[in-house]
């Protein structure tokens, strides 16, 4: 329930790489520019659906989070996304038309509209303040947005920090995604020994206590969290480079790491309930049936995947894992 599939060549490689698998997903607005129309939304999941012919998968778009929607804008949009998604000025990649205050008072009117059109709200909940407190710095605007729009939905995307869980469990109206790397990675992953670029994002990973909260709220399948990917992928050289870009490429390999995880602790009864059926419930979806089967087979992630000029080194390139797709 949270993806980025980027547009033109990328969109037409990484698309695939989650349709064959999911029978969809929740599609990130964060292009340059950004989704903020009607024609730029229809036009963009059609070039989705596109990208993704051959497979029966739902695109379920969303657009990027501006003050001055109206609620005529959005009453006319509501029935072809599934959310909005928030992100504040410039604290991850292409968020630079982002909102520059995060003030209840000046968000107000369009959450209000949402809130009246029951549109959920996704957030990318980090300040500008040390990277490793940025998510904790921002609980207490999550905490007031939750106070004062009781009824609406409020999506904590990639919660990384323990004190995370802590409040998502607090309000009622909170819920959150969690990724793979995030239940896979600690900082150490990425900075500790040599530096792994594909494994830095926003926010990022942290402490081994986070990991491990974390990873226990997942095992749980708790009613209030869902499976979101944030695979973001980002061309290699501008990965492995000066200045290199913030997110990770998951797509091929989320599903067989996660039953490998949730094997490994004994609770894959859970797992359908943290990839699929909690979404289904937070977001009332009623997705195609699609049957896939993971067959207990070395799998061994490619370096890179390509087309035309396009490529993209996915998380643990070259290692190997024990689930395959059949
Ligand atoms: C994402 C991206 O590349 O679009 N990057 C990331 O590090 N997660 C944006 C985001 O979800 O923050
Ligand atoms: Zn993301």
């Amino acid at each position: 329930m949270h993806l980025h599939l980027r547009d033109d060549d990328m969109l037409k490689l990484v698309a695939p790489k989650t349709s064959n698998t999911f029978a969809g997903a929740l599609i990130m607005p964060n292009l340059l520019p950004p989704i903020t129309t009607k024609e730029a939304l229809l036009a963009y999941k059609k070039r989705i659906q596109e990208a993704c012919k051959n497979d029966e998968f739902e695109p379920h778009v969303t657009i990027f989070f501006q003050v001055d929607y109206s609620y005529e804008f959005l009453k006319e949009i509501k029935d072809e996304i599934i959310a909005v998604k928030l992100y504040p000025f410039g604290v991850t990649t292409n968020s630079e038309t982002g909102v520059s205050s995060m003030d209840v008072e000046v968000l107000r009117p369009t959450l209000e509209s949402m809130e009246k059109l029951g549109i959920p709200l996704c957030v990318h909940g980090e300040t500008k303040g040390f990277m490793m407190d940025r998510e904790k710095e921002f609980l207490p605007i999550y905490e007031s947005l939750a106070i004062n729009f009781p009824d609406l939905k409020i999506m904590m995307e990639h919660i990384s920090s323990k004190e995370s869980i802590d409040l998502l469990k607090k309000y009622d109206n909170l819920y959150a995604t969690i990724t793979v790397h995030h239940l896979m990675l600690t900082l150490d992953d990425v900075v500790g020994g040599m530096l792994n670029p594909h494994a830095f994002c926003k926010p990022i990973v942290k402490k081994p206590e986070d990991r491990k909260a974390l990873l226990q709220l997942a095992l749980s399948a708790h009613p209030k969290v869902m499976f979101g990917s944030d695979s973001a992928p980002h061309q290699k050289n501008t990965k492995e480079c000066h200045h290199g870009a913030a997110g990770v490429f998951t797509s091929p390999i989320a599903l067989q790491v996660l039953t490998q995880l949730f094997e490994e602790h004994g609770k894959l009864d859970n797992l359908n309930a943290f990839i699929s059926l909690n979404a289904q419930r937070i977001y009332n979806l009623n997705p195609i049936k699609k049957e896939i089967r993971l067959i207990k087979k070395d799998f061994i992630v490619p370096e890179v995947y390509s087309y035309k000029s396009e490529q993209v080194v996915p998380l643990f390139a070259g290692q190997k894992l024990v689930w395959s797709i059949s």
